[in-house]
């Protein structure tokens, strides 16, 4: 996220708003306490998965829910986010610094970073939602990759959640604009039975295609201390629960790019894949989430993002975990399937498994908020 402080970013940022007036900044850099602060939302390219196409869809849900939350973390705080402006970034795998568009935020704009969107903050004086709840919500708020308990979730509890979502903040920004996304729980046995079976089908294809499991094992960190000192990515508790030494150091092994490459032809890849389908069959519930537009625009997808976030809150706010399970979104056969399958309301976005936790989860690294958000 760049934060708006410069006087070149901050006429980049009223211009692509439509405003006329610029207003200078102050000598502390930032605008005073009645004026307006300019946010810009941006995908890190030096960071995003490029492997498969689907992944640039991923990256900017992705980015959505980051917005969402520090949207509502701001708007906690009384700041409303009161225009927003979506900008096509530049697409995965171009050359990093060669688009002049992102040098119009100023010198300081990460040269790797592509402007999503541009928003306006505005303090109104009034708070949306308790900032404290908020804050233990999203610290509470862990992918849960382990068994779920297998009793029933309470139908009230998934009724509250179902409503349609338009990621509130970023909503709030686009009046009169309404990319609302719909959520599908999958409880029936037999549903959750077609879900798993695609999974089992398809799930290997990630392990099997070298360049993808690649990219994926790079984020893999061979301990806590690594994965502090890098700031992101995952243990192999994160992925896989509690596992004693010895089978840690043979998960190593195993999910290695050069093992995975000898392995697939062993059909591995199709072991692992089984595995997580028993894991969705054995999970209470999945729950998916489908934009209306078969197509989506930049501004849905982001939107999509944001109502996921606000999906997830939600859910951890009921007591619930969820584990997504992209692999069968990511392959356009596969995702028809399952739309058709389960005769979903549209193009399916983000499916997961949802479930109260038998085993807490720990949370996984971020990056330092001076790398994640910078002054421009
Ligand atoms: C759109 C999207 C799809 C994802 N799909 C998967 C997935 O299929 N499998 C998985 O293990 N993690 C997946 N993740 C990553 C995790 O859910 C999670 O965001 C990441 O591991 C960070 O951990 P945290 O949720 O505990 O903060 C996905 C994330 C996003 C945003």
């Amino acid at each position: 996220m760049g934060w708006a402080i410069g006087a070149a970013a901050r006429h980049a940022a009223t211009a692509l708003l439509g405003e006329n007036v610029v207003r200078p900044p102050t000598e502390s850099g930032h605008a005073a306490l009645d004026e307006d602060e300019y946010l810009v939302l941006a995908l890190d390219r030096e960071r995003q998965l490029t492997s498969l196409p689907a992944h640039a869809l991923e990256m900017l849900i992705s980015c959505g829910a980051y917005g969402e939350i520090l949207l509502r973390a701001l708007a906690a705080q009384g700041w409303k986010a009161d225009r927003v402006r979506f900008v096509n970034p530049a697409p995965a795998g171009q050359a990093l610094g060669d688009d002049s568009a992102d040098r119009i935020f100023g010198d300081r704009w990460p040269h790797a970073w592509a402007p999503v969107c541009v928003v306006r903050l505005r303090h109104v004086h009034a708070d949306s939602e308790d900032l404290v709840e908020l804050r233990e919500t999203a610290r509470a708020r862990h992918t849960n990759r382990g068994p779920y308990r297998p009793e029933s979730i309470d139908p009230a509890v998934l009724t509250e959640l179902s409503t349609p979502r338009s990621g509130l903040s970023l909503f709030q920004a686009a009046p009169g604009r309404d990319p609302k996304v719909t959520v599908r729980h999958v409880v029936a046995d037999a549903e959750r039975a077609e879900v798993a079976d695609l999974v089992s089908r398809h799930g290997g294809r990630d392990f099997s295609h070298l360049l993808a499991w690649q990219e994926t094992h790079s984020f893999i960190r061979r301990s806590e201390a690594d994965a502090e000192a890098r700031g992101d990515g995952f243990t192999l508790g994160q992925l896989f629960g509690p596992l004693a030494p010895p089978r840690q150091y043979g998960m190593r092994i195993a999910l290695a790019p050069a093992t995975m490459r000898l392995l697939r032809h062993v059909g591995y890849h199709r072991v692992l894949a089984r595995q997580l389908a028993a894991m969705v069959r054995s999970s209470p519930a999945a729950v998916a989430l489908c934009f209306a537009d078969e197509a989506p625009s930049i501004e849905s997808i982001v939107c999509g993002g944001a109502a996921m976030a606000d999906y997830w809150l939600a859910a951890t706010r009921a007591g619930l975990v969820l584990h997504p399970v992209s692999v069968i979104l990511q392959h356009d056969d596969v995702r028809d399937e399952l739309e058709k399958r389960l005769g979903l309301p549209g193009r399916a976005f983000f499916v997961s498994r949802l479930g109260c936790a038998l085993t807490a989860f720990p949370p996984s690294h971020r990056l330092a908020t001076s790398r994640t958000l910078r002054l421009v």
